[in-house]
């Protein structure tokens, strides 16, 4: 990869005396669509937060688009490009769907924001109908959709997606894949944390997985034939 989007190098951070992640190393190319895999524990929420800069690192290197971005505060990767979708999803309960969104788009000009409104919509038609309803009465999945939402109201140049699939029934999951898919096919980069091996596959181009804190092994997901098992194997045992 001549000119990855992202590349993380020698990346090290440390809880107290517990090194998480040591010396984990990957790129992503523009436009592809990576799955961070590994077991609970093994530092894939760190790793985006790492990205994202929620995380202060030990050491190592992140560069977005060429950029040395590791060490900056938070609010200035966003201003980058970099949006993390979290755990948590962090919406603002008491306000719209629409003013969700909106704030997503804080780092462009109110013009801008407006412009982007119809493609979310598009490609979320559920939130169009509610646009006014206020988020705390949404279901799991209706807010889940609003924090991805609004993560792509700054046109991110690097989606961080940690387990947009997670306490979501496998209705709502199924939505979830075709959400990721059809994100992957308008070509947003994605680095993707997700325990639902069947979503990853489906919405990711390749793969890699942490252990003991680093990326042990990775691979394109058209090579594994269809067939988790090996895949399974490598996370678990
Ligand atoms: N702020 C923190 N302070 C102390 N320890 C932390 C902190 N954040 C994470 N850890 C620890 O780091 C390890 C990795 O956590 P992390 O959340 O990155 O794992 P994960 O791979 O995302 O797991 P899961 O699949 O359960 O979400 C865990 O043992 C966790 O307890
Ligand atoms: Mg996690």
């Amino acid at each position: 990869m001549s000119d990855p989007l992202l590349r993380v190098a020698g990346l090290r951070v440390a809880f107290g005396p517990r090194e998480v992640l040591r010396g984990v190393e990957f790129a992503l190319a523009a436009g592809e669509s990576v799955a961070l895999l590994g077991p609970n524990g093994s530092g894939k929420s760190t790793c985006l937060n790492a990205i994202s800069g929620l995380t202060a690192i030990a050491c190592g290197d992140v560069e977005v688009a060429g950029v040395r971005t590791s060490g900056w505060p938070v609010h200035r990767v966003v201003r980058h490009g970099v949006v993390q979708v979290s755990q948590s999803r962090d919406l603002f309960p008491d306000l719209s769907v629409e003013d969700n969104l909106r704030l997503g788009g804080h780092t462009r000009s109110a013009a801008e924001i407006e412009s982007r409104f119809p493609e979310i919509y598009a490609l979320f038609p559920r939130l169009d109908e509610q646009r006014r309803q206020v988020v705390r009465t949404l279901s799991g999945g209706e807010q889940q959709m609003v924090a991805i939402g609004r993560a792509l109201m700054s046109r991110p140049r690097l989606l961080l997606l940690d387990e947009p699939s997670g306490g979501l029934s496998p209705q709502l999951v199924a939505e979830t894949a075709r959400t990721m898919t059809a994100l992957r096919d308008r070509g947003v980069t994605m680095l993707l944390v997700e325990q639902n091996l069947g979503l990853a596959l489906k919405a990711a181009d390749r793969y890699l997985i942490l252990r003991d804190g680093e990326v042990a092994e990775g691979g394109a997901v058209s090579a594994l034939a269809g067939s988790y098992d090996d895949i399974v194997r490598a996370i678990y045992l």
